[in-house]
C-alpha cells in the first residue's frame, strides 16, 4: 500500500485495478450490473486500509451508517480538481467530502436533507482549542455530579422509547443534554459536544450498534451514559484540535432536489441512499429524536428510497427523484465539470436489479459516462454484515458499489 505523511496522520491511497487484471474475479457482478454497456471504461477500486486507519484527522467522529471511506472522496476531488476549486456534495451525510475538500484547500458546498447530518459536517471541519473545549468538559461533568433531571426528556417522534432505552439511560441521557444546554459557551463547543452526545446515544440505548437498521438488542444497554460520553468528547477534541481552519467550506440543509447555487462546480459528487437500502430519517430516528427532531419531518423530503418495503416495481419511483436530483445538479455543473455519482444496485428475492444501469440510461440525453468504478468493500463494513444477516443473498443491497463519472453535455 502506498501511503503519504500528511501532517501527523497517515493517508493511504486508494488501490485502482484495470478491468482487464481482475475481470475474472468479478465477472458474475460485472455482467450482472451492465457495467460495460454504459461505460467505455471500468476500473476496480478497493482499500485495504482498516476502518481505523481511514479515520484520519476527525472522519471517525461519528460512525454514520452508509458513509463512503474517505479515500475515494480524496481520490475523487484530487483527480478531478486543483486548489481552490468549488466543489459540490448535495447528500453529504457525515461530511467526508467536507472534510476531504478541506484538508485538500478546495472550497466547498455541502448539504443534507437531514439536519443531523448538517450538524455532524459542520462540527467535523470546524477546528477547536484544546484547552477550551477540555474546561467546557469539565464544567458538563461537574453539572452532571450536581444536578439530576426529575423530567425525562420529550422524545419528538419517537414511539416507543421505552422499547430503546432503560428509564436510567433516559435520565442520564437528558442530564448530559440538559448541561450542555444550559452552560454557556461559544456555539462551536456546544455543536462538538452536542455531536459527541449524539454519537453515543445508539451506543448506550438497547438497538443494535453493528447496523444501521434498529434491532433490538438489550445487552449492549448501558445505564450510565456519561462515561461513554465523556471518552467520545476527549477523542473528538483530540481530532478536531488538529484540524485546518475553515475559511472556505459551507454546509447547509437543503433537498438535492430543488438545491440551487450562484457558483458553478468542477466537481459534483453525490452519494444518495441506495433503492432498497437504508431509510437514513429511519436509521436515525434514536439520534434525531435527542436531537429535538421529528424522523418523520425529515423522512417526508428524503429521496424514496423504499427501505424494507421489498418491491422491486418501485425502483421505478426511486429512479424518477434520482433523475429530478441528476437533472438539478446539472445546473450546478461547470461546462467541463464532472459529476461523481456513487451508487449501489439490489437484489430482491434473488432478482438482481441494475438500478445504476436503469438510471444512467434515463439520463443518458443530459450526461456522458467518461469512466466507472466497482467499489469493493471490505468485509468488515456495515453493509457486508448486513448482508450476512440475510440468507443466501437473496435480498439486499449488492456488495459493491458503483462509482460513475459523468460529464454534463453541452
Ligand atoms: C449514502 S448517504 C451519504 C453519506 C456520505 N457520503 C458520507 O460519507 O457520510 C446519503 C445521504 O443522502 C441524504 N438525503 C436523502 N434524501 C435527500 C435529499 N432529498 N436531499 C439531500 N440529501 C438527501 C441522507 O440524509 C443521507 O445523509
Amino acid at each position: 500500500m502506498i501511503v503519504q505523511e500528511f501532517k501527523k496522520k497517515i493517508i493511504p491511497d486508494i488501490e485502482i485495478y484495470e478491468l482487464g487484471d481482475v475481470y475474472e474475479k468479478y465477472e458474475e457482478l460485472i455482467k450482472k450490473s451492465k457495467i460495460l454497456d454504459f461505460s467505455p471504461i471500468v476500473q476496480v477500486w478497493t482499500s485495504s486500509a482498516s476502518t481505523k486507519v481511514l479515520s484520519y484527522y476527525s472522519h471517525g467522529i461519528f460512525r454514520y451508517f452508509g458513509k463512503f471511506p474517505s479515500v475515494v472522496a480524496r481520490h475523487l476531488i484530487n483527480t478531478y480538481t486543483s486548489e481552490n476549486d468549488f466543489v459540490i456534495d448535495p447528500m453529504c451525510g457525515s461530511g467526508t467530502t467536507a472534510l476531504e475538500a478541506l484538508l485538500l484547500n478546495r472550497e466547498a458546498l455541502c448539504s443534507d436533507i437531514n439536519p443531523l447530518s448538517t450538524l455532524i459536517s459542520k462540527v467535523k471541519i470546524t477546528k477547536i482549542n484544546k484547552n477550551i473545549a477540555l474546561k467546557y468538559l469539565k464544567k458538563i461533568k461537574n453539572y452532571v455530579n450536581e444536578n439530576t433531571c426529575t423530567n425525562i426528556e420529550n422524545l419528538i417522534g419517537l414511539k416507543n422509547p421505552e422499547h430503546w432505552f432503560l428509564k436510567e439511560t433516559m435520565i442520564s441521557l437528558t442530564n448530559i443534554k440538559t448541561a450542555i444546554k444550559n452552560i454557556d459557551m461559544e456555539s462551536i463547543y456546544k455543536d462538538l459536544f452536542r455531536v459527541a452526545f449524539l454519537s453515543i446515544v445508539r451506543r448506550v440505548s438497547t438497538a443494535t450498534t453493528q447496523q444501521g437498521r434498529l434491532f433490538l438488542d438489550i445487552e449492549t444497554a448501558e445505564k450510565d451514559a456519561f462515561p461513554f460520553f465523556e471518552k467520545k468528547s476527549l477523542d473528538m477534541i483530540d481530532s478536531l484540535a488538529l484540524i485546518p481552519e475553515n475559511i472556505n467550506i459551507e454546509i447547509k440543509q437543503e433537498s438535492a432536489l430543488s438545491i440551487k447555487n450562484n457558483k458553478k462546480a468542477k466537481l459534483i459528487i453525490c452519494h444518495p441512499p441506495y433503492f432498497n437500502s437504508y431509510k437514513y430519517s429511519g436509521i436515525n430516528s434514536l439520534e434525531l429524536a435527542w436531537f429535538g427532531e421529528n424522523h418523520a419531518n425529515v423522512r417526508k423530503n428524503e429521496v424514496r428510497e423504499f427501505f424494507k418495503v421489498g418491491k422491486p416495481e418501485k425502483v421505478d419511483a426511486y429512479i424518477e427523484d434520482m433523475v429530478k436530483v441528476l437533472f438539478n445538479l446539472q445546473n450546478l455543473l461547470e461546462d467541463e465539470g464532472r459529476l461523481a455519482l456513487m451508487i449501489g444496485d439490489t437484489i430482491i428475492r434473488g432478482n438482481y436489479i441494475p438500478v445504476t444501469q436503469m438510471l444512467i440510461d434515463k439520463v443518458s440525453n443530459n450526461y456522458d459516462v467518461e469512466i466507472s468504478a466497482l467499489r469493493i468493500p471490505k468485509f468488515t463494513e456495515a453493509s457486508w454484515v448486513a448482508s450476512q444477516r440475510r440468507k443466501s443473498g437473496n435480498v439486499g443491497i449488492n456488495l459493491c458499489d458503483l462509482i460513475v463519472i459523468l460529464k454534463k453535455k453541452n
